[in-house]
């Protein structure tokens, strides 16, 4: 069974890409999750960054490497990547030449109360994990618009039928293209 890490791009209590991210698993049951925080880390500073790492920054990178994916699920923030996760995904691009995040097979979700669903915020993402040489799930993009009026605020999952249609598919796709990155990896 693959192990597929999953980063929240929030740190508020009642995160809405939380409820999102916490609705995957009972989509799609076929792999094992393991959700990965980033509240705790420092902002970066590459004095920290010296060999002797902080705990909060090693298990960080410790549960990245041992997942077989990772599928990000984030706000936008001021048409932009949240400051959280891009200091998560800074922690994770060092050291540079042998970053967790090297050929790491990684999926983007976002939702917002708005009307564009994430487009901004996504579009930086990728453009941070281009620079960390993951491979990004192409094409498919999976932008979540309204999202309180897809979500139950009693269960805070994710009960939009089409909304829950499309992510399992999104999520399918990136178990395949997991396997896709394994097969050029061989090559
Ligand atoms: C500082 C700040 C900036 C925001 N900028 C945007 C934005 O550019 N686009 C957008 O769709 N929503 C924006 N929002 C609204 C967020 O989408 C909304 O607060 C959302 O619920 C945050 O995600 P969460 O529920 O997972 O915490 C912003 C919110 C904050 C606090």
């Amino acid at each position: 069974m693959k192990r597929i890490g999953i980063i929240v791009g929030s740190l508020r209590e009642n995160s809405f890409n939380r409820m999102i991210a916490n609705t995957i698993p009972e989509l799609v049951d076929s792999a094992k999750y393991e959700y990965i925080s980033i509240g705790n880390l420092p902002l970066y500073n590459a004095d920290l960054d010296r060999g002797e790492e902080l705990d909060a920054v090693v298990h960080f990178r410790e549960a990245i490497q041992r997942s077989d994916g990772i599928i990000i699920v984030s706000p936008e923030y001021n048409s932009g990547i949240p400051g959280v996760l891009k200091n998560a995904l800074d922690w994770a691009s060092t050291p540079t030449k042998t970053s967790v995040l090297i050929h790491k097979p990684v999926g983007v979700v976002g939702a917002t109360p708005g009307a564009k669903g994430t487009i901004l915020s996504q579009q930086q993402i990728r453009q941070t994990l281009d620079a960390t040489q993951c491979y990004v799930l192409p094409s498919q993009k999976m932008y979540i618009s309204q999202v309180m009026d897809k979500i139950d605020s009693d269960s805070r999952k994710l009960t939009d039928e089409t909304t829950r249609k499309y992510l399992h598919r999104y999520i399918q796709s990136f178990i395949q293209w997991i396997d896709q990155v394994q097969r050029l990896s061989e090559q």
